[in-house]
């Protein structure tokens, strides 16, 4: 995205309006079917620190719209209520103070009624703000507009992971909603194979044409020493070979953080996974817990709600390790590499940092991804979770190692030809 766009024809703008007011629809619309299967209690509740209540997603992303966009461009806009900011700003320093983020979940005022009729109050104002705005402030906003949406459809992919987990906390481990859809199911073929990476000089990093987050630039060059990339994710089945043969047991396989981890939380499994004899759900044989509520192991699925340190060592057990961020990207448009997108995030071996060159938005905005490039690392692609239009091979998504509520699993790379 640029966030310094050229002037252009009358006519075109007209078109961008016209197209940008039907993905805010759509956008907006999608956020709220999402939350639909969910009662008001559901929507109130915040499970862990990291994660947040379904209801404060619907107002933040409302509120980033309001203070991103039409506080500072629109002059006609009153906000729906200016208190609202402290309660709703996520972590913008410059945009004022903020609640803390753990303690979101004891906002059970204002209620669920009245952040749907904040959302009703901004959607309206952003709509009158595409129909009326004059050239300069669409200009200066449309940027900002636009990346609100893919703001939105982050917080859209977070609505279902964070609510996973909520739910995952009860102990009748409810569905979301009982008869999940496509896409929301894993699949992969159990069939795989290793394809050569291109090797040498590579070029990665947004190209320039349509939205991309500013960490997706610039585009540079790296050079990639001759490797090869598992052509589909790790399975269910797989990682079961590998709880098996006691891998959660086995020091030498784990990072040092890793293993204080294992130690620490007392893993045994991926996050979900349900071993035979839980008196939650009882089976004799492995089970899954997800959206769509307790379903037996599905030994072709891809792996899921991994943490970097599991990722990590399942690939030191099956003899390969973990793709850096720029192989991933570099081999994403070889023939027969499966799975890339829509399935799990893939963890890669790459740090949070910026690129060469990297400079953060100007503005506010700029607050959005530069300030996390530490600590962090890389996933590549995208998941079951991640709404329809929001993936790229340059998109870089980034948690930190020990994070196991979100869709992510692994593809495996190895060194050589
Ligand atoms: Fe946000």
């Amino acid at each position: 995205m640029s966030l310094n766009p050229s002037p252009a024809r009358g006519a075109q703008r007209d078109d961008e309006r016209a197209a940008l007011a039907r993905h805010f629809a759509e956008v907006r619309a999608h956020t709220l079917a999402l939350a639909a299967p969910l009662s008001a209690e559901d929507q109130c509740v915040q499970s862990m620190a990291d994660a947040s209540p379904t209801k404060w997603h619907l107002a933040h992303t409302s509120w980033f719209f309001e203070a991103v966009v039409l506080a500072a461009h629109a002059p006609g806009y009153r906000a729906f209520d200016s208190r609202w900011s402290h309660l709703f700003n996520s972590y913008y320093e410059s945009l004022g103070p903020r609640h803390p983020r753990p303690q979101r979940g004891l906002l059970t005022r204002p209620g669920l009624a009245e952040v749907h009729r904040y959302r009703a109050h901004v959607d309206a104002g952003i709509e009158e703000f595409i129909a009326t705005a004059t050239e300069a402030a669409w200009c200066g906003a449309a940027p900002l507009l636009e990346l609100g949406l893919h703001h939105e459809q982050q917080h859209q992919e977070l609505v279902l992971t964070d609510i996973l987990h909520a739910l995952s906390c009860n102990p009748l481990l409810p569905a979301y909603r009982a008869a999940e859809p496509q896409p929301l199911r894993l699949a992969t073929s159990p069939r795989s194979g290793w394809l050569a990476g291109p090797d040498g000089a590579v070029d990665i990093g947004h190209d320039g044409e349509g939205f991309a987050f500013d960490n997706e630039t610039p585009r540079h060059r790296v050079w990639l020493q001759p490797y090869r990339i598992a052509d589909r994710l790790v399975t269910c089945g797989e990682f079961a070979d590998f709880i098996e043969d006691g891998g959660y047991r086995t020091a030498s396989l784990w990072l040092s953080d890793g293993w204080a981890a294992v130690q620490a939380q007392g893993w045994q499994a991926p996050a979900y996974w349900i071993a035979p004899g839980d008196p939650r759900a009882p089976a004799g044989h492995w089970q899954v817990y997800g959206l769509d509520g307790v379903r037996p192991l599905d030994r072709a699925a891809p792996a899921s709600h991994l943490s970097l340190y599991e990722a990590a060592a399942y690939g030191e057990w099956a003899g390969a390790r973990l793709p850096t961020e720029a192989e991933w990207e570099a081999a994403a448009g070889l023939p027969g590499l499966r799975d890339l997108h829509g399935q799990v995030w893939q963890w890669t071996r790459s740090s949070y940092d910026p690129y060469p060159g990297y400079r953060p938005w100007a503005g506010s905005v700029g607050e959005y991804n530069g300030k996390f490039m530490v600590g962090q690392v890389v996933l590549r692609g995208s998941s079951v979770a991640t709404p329809a239009g929001h993936a790229r091979s340059s998109y870089r998504n980034f948690f930190p190692p020990a994070t196991r509520w979100q869709f992510s699993g692994l593809r495996l790379a190895r060194d050589g030809a």
